[in-house]
C-alpha cells in the first residue's frame, strides 16, 4: 500500500469505527458484530504501525491508554464548574420555584428536569470537533488534566460529528459506571485479588483518577453530558433543552431520561416518575436536577456564591448512613436458621428510622469485620431489609472483641449447629423452640406428613397465640386442645371444630415414615425419613442409635470408597444408604436435644405413631457382658423374669432405676417413667427381639 492509499484508508476506518463506538455506546444500537468491529480496529492499528505519522489525536486506537504519568497536571477551567444548591423536600422546591418567579417577574417558569447522576463531574474540550483534554472538576476553578483516561471512555467522541462544528466546545456531564457493569467490574477485581469497590461511584473515581490510563481503560466507565462550559464560534443556544439536543446531535452521550416542565407541579412530577423508576435504572441516581430552560432567564438570576440560582438538585433521601452497632443480636427464624442482627443507634436512611440492620450470617460479619462498638454504613434499599455494608476501621474505639455465634439458642436453648457446608447456624430444638413453633406445627400437620385436614396458618396461628398449642404433641392433648375450645376461634364453628378433631384423631398411628419426617428434622425430606424408618424399624431404635458410632462409620465407607473410586471393588454402604454423614449429624443433633425428645415421648403416650416395637434393630452386635440393663413395660414373650435371666446369662446386670450409666433399656407395651428417663438421657432402647439380637439367640418371630 502506498502512503496516500494508507492515508485515505486510515481515515475511512476512523470514522467506520467512530460511528460504530458511537452506535454502540452512546445509541446501543450496534450494526456489526464484536468479530467485524475487531477486524475494522486490527486493520487500523496495522496501517498506523506501518505508518505512524498517520497516527491522530482522534483515532479509536488511542483509547487503550498509554504510559503512565508521574502526576496529573493542572487545568485552570475557562467558565467555573459550579456545583449546585440541594432541596430535600417537596417544600424546598416550592421554595425554588418562589424565587424564581418573584427573581424574574413571570407567571410561571419552564424548566428541563434531569438525573442527577451520581459520578464525577468532567469537562471535555473539543477545538474544531477534536477531543483535545479533559479535567476534572477539582475545586470549580482548577482541576486535574486527566485527557489520557477519558480518552478510553468509548462513549466519548473523540471527534464530534455533523457540520456544526464550533471553534471551541467545552462540554460539561459526567463520569460513572453503570450498576451491571460494576458487578461484573467487582467480580473480576475479586477474582484476580485486587480491589474491590464499595459502589459505583467510588469505582469511577478510583478509575478515572489513574495515572497509568491503561489501567482506565480496562474499567467501564461511561459518559453523560448535561451542559456547555466555554463555547466559541457559534451562537450559545437559548434554551438549554435546545443545548441538549445540539450535543446529543454532535455525537455525545446525552441521558434521555430528560423532560421540559413547567413550575413546581411539573418538577415534583418528574421527581416522582424517576424515583419510581429508580432501581430499574441502569445507573445509579441521587436525585433529580431542575434548571431554569431560558438561558437568557438564567442569565438575569445570576449566581450566589459558588451555585447558580437558576437550577437546584432535589435529592433523593440518601440510601446509605452511617451510625454506631450498640450490640449484635441473633434472631431466630421460622425455620431454626440464625441470622445475626446488628442493633444500631437509630440514624435516618433514605428517609426512614433504622435501628436494626441484618448481617445475614457469620461469614459476613467475619468479611466485613463488624464488631459492637463499630462505627458502620448501613443501607436501605427500596423495600429490602437495611444491611450493614461495611464498617469504618478508623473510627474503632479500642478493644473491641469479634463476634462469636451463641452456643445455644437464645429461644429455647437448644444447641446451635451449623453444617459443614452451609453458611447458616441452625437452632436444633425443632420441635420445641417457641421461634419455630407455628412452622414446626404447620409442618407436623401437613399432607405429606401427619395429614391433620383443616389445620391450617390461620388456625394455627391462633392457637399458638392464645398458648393452646407449644407444640405438635399438644395437639393430642385434650387438656389442651377439645372441639369446644376450637368453635370458638376466628373463621371456626361447631362443624369444622369437629372436623379438625377427627383430622387429629385420624393421624394417630402414622406409620414410622411419616412421623419421621413429620418432626421437621433439618434436611430430613420424605425420602431420607422413609431410609430412617426402613433401617430403625422402629422409633425406640431410631431414638436409641449411637450416632457417633454411625457417623464414624459411613464417614469411614465414604472415605475409603473415595480412594477406591472407580474400582470395582467399591463397599458397599450398609450404613444408611442414601444418607450422608451431614444429614446424618442433622438428625443426630436434633435427636439429642432433651426438649425434641421429651415432645417425642409425649407423642408416643399419646399413641401418635404406629411403633411395634418388633423389629430388631440392624447392626445391634455388641455383647452384653458387663452392660447395665433397665427392663420397663410388658414384653411379648419373656416374663420379666425370664427377661432377667437372658440378660444376666449373657453376662449383664439388671439395674432398677435409668441413669446415664445405664447402656439399654429394654421396653415392652406400656412402658413406664424409666422408659421416658431413657430417652430423655439418650439410652438405647432396645425391644425384646433386640434384647434376644444382643444376647446371640434369636427371637421367635424371625
Ligand atoms: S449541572 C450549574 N446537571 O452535581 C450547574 N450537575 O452539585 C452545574 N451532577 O458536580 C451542574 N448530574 O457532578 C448538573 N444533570 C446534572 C448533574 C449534575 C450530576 C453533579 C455534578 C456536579 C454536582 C453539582
Amino acid at each position: 500500500m502506498v502512503a496516500a492509499e494508507a492515508s485515505d484508508r486510515a481515515e475511512e476506518l476512523r470514522a467506520e469505527i467512530n460511528r460504530h463506538n458511537y452506535r454502540y455506546y452512546v445509541l446501543d444500537d450496534p450494526e456489526i458484530t464484536d468479530a467485524e468491529y475487531d477486524r475494522l480496529f486490527r486493520e487500523l492499528l496495522d496501517i498506523e504501525t506501518a505508518y505512524p505519522e498517520l497516527l491522530t489525536p482522534d483515532s479509536p486506537t488511542q483509547r487503550v491508554g498509554s504510559e503512565p504519568l508521574a502526576q496529573f497536571a493542572a487545568v485552570s477551567h475557562r467558565t467555573p464548574m459550579l456545583s449546585l444548591n440541594n432541596a430535600f423536600s417537596e417544600e424546598e422546591v416550592a421554595a425554588f420555584d418562589r424565587r424564581a418567579v418573584e427573581g424574574l417577574g413571570l407567571k410561571t417558569i419552564e424548566y428541563v428536569a434531569e438525573p442527577k447522576f451520581d459520578g464525577l463531574a468532567v469537562n471535555l474540550r473539543y477545538h474544531g470537533g477534536i477531543f483535545v483534554q479533559g479535567a476534572t472538576r477539582g475545586d470549580g476553578q482548577t482541576g486535574e488534566d486527566v485527557t489520557a483516561n477519558l480518552r478510553t471512555i468509548r462513549s466519548i467522541p473523540l471527534r464530534l460529528q455533523g457540520g456544526e462544528i464550533p471553534e471551541t466546545l467545552d462540554v460539561r456531564g459526567e463520569v460513572l459506571i453503570f450498576r451491571g457493569d460494576f458487578v461484573r467490574l467487582n467480580e473480576r477485581q475479586r477474582a484476580r485479588g485486587e480491589k474491590v469497590f464499595a459502589n459505583p461511584r467510588n469505582a469511577a473515581a478510583g478509575s478515572l483518577r489513574q495515572l497509568d490510563s491503561r489501567i482506565t481503560a480496562e474499567r467501564p466507565l461511561r459518559f453523560f453530558a448535561y451542559g456547555i462550559g466555554e463555547l466559541v464560534g457559534r451562537q450559545v443556544p437559548s434554551l438549554h433543552s435546545e443545548a441538549l439536543d445540539w450535543l446529543s446531535s454532535l455525537g455525545l452521550p446525552v441521558c434521555a431520561e430528560r423532560a421540559v416542565v413547567r413550575g413546581a407541579k411539573g418538577m415534583l412530577d418528574f421527581h416522582a416518575a424517576i424515583a419510581a423508576r429508580r432501581a430499574h435504572l441502569p445507573f445509579d441516581v441521587d436525585g433529580v436536577v431542575y434548571k431554569i430552560n431560558s438561558i437568557a432567564q438564567q442569565r438575569r438570576l445570576g449566581f450566589v456564591a459558588r451555585a447558580p440560582r437558576f437550577a437546584v438538585a432535589h435529592k433523593f433521601p440518601a440510601e446509605e448512613a452511617e451510625t454506631s452497632v450498640l450490640e449484635i443480636a441473633v434472631q431466630v427464624g421460622r425455620t431454626g436458621a440464625l441470622t445475626p442482627v446488628a442493633r444500631l443507634a437509630p440514624v435516618s436512611v433514605g428517609g426512614v428510622t433504622v435501628a436494626n440492620a441484618t448481617l445475614h450470617n457469620l461469614d459476613q460479619i467475619r468479611a466485613k469485620d463488624v464488631r459492637v462498638g463499630d462505627t458502620v454504613v448501613v443501607r436501605r434499599a427500596g423495600d429490602v431489609i437495611p444491611e450493614v455494608v461495611r464498617t469504618r476501621p478508623e473510627h474503632r474505639p479500642p478493644a473491641t472483641r469479634e463476634f462469636e455465634m451463641p452456643g445455644s439458642c437464645p429461644e429455647c436453648g437448644a444447641k446451635i449447629e451449623r453444617l459443614e457446608s452451609e453458611a447458616v447456624h441452625r437452632c436444633t430444638g425443632g420441635l420445641f423452640c417457641p421461634a419455630q413453633r407455628k412452622q414446626a406445627i404447620l409442618h407436623f400437620a401437613s399432607r405429606r406428613a401427619m395429614d391433620v385436614e383443616g389445620l391450617g396458618e390461620k388456625l394455627v396461628d391462633q392457637l399458638v397465640e392464645r398458648g393452646l398449642l407449644r407444640t405438635p404433641a399438644d395437639l393430642y392433648d385434650p387438656a389442651q386442645i377439645d372441639a369446644e375450645k376450637l368453635a370458638k376461634l376466628d373463621r371456626m364453628g361447631e362443624k369444622s371444630a369437629t372436623n379438625v378433631m377427627s383430622a387429629i384423631e385420624n393421624s394417630k398411628q402414622a406409620p414410622l415414615a411419616r412421623f419421621i419426617f413429620a418432626l421437621g428434622i433439618y434436611h430430613v425430606g420424605e425420602e431420607v425419613a422413609k431410609i430412617l424408618a426402613q433401617h430403625f424399624g422402629s422409633l425406640h431404635a431410631l431414638l436409641g442409635a449411637d450416632w457417633d458410632t454411625l457417623i464414624a462409620d459411613k464417614e469411614r465407607v465414604q472415605k475409603e470408597n473415595q480412594r477406591r473410586r472407580a474400582r470395582e471393588d467399591r463397599l458397599l454402604d450398609p450404613v444408611l444408604p442414601g444418607i450422608g454423614p451431614e444429614i446424618m449429624q442433622s438428625v443426630a443433633s436434633f435427636l439429642r436435644q432433651p426438649h425434641n425428645r421429651e415432645v417425642i415421648a409425649q407423642l408416643r403416650k399419646r399413641q401418635v405413631v404406629r411403633d411395634h416395637m418388633a423389629i430388631t434393630p440392624k447392626g445391634a452386635t455388641a455383647a452384653l457382658a458387663g452392660k447395665t440393663i433397665v427392663l420397663t413395660g410388658t414384653l411379648p414373650t419373656l416374663s420379666r423374669e425370664q427377661a432377667r435371666e437372658l440378660v444376666e446369662a449373657a453376662g449383664a446386670k439388671v439395674s432398677s432405676s435409668v441413669s446415664r450409666k445405664t447402656d439399654y433399656v429394654v421396653a415392652g407395651a406400656v412402658p413406664g417413667s424409666k422408659y421416658e428417663r431413657a430417652i430423655e438421657l439418650g439410652v438405647t432402647i432396645l425391644d425384646e427381639a433386640g434384647l434376644k439380637a444382643l444376647v446371640g439367640k434369636r427371637s421367635a418371630e424371625e
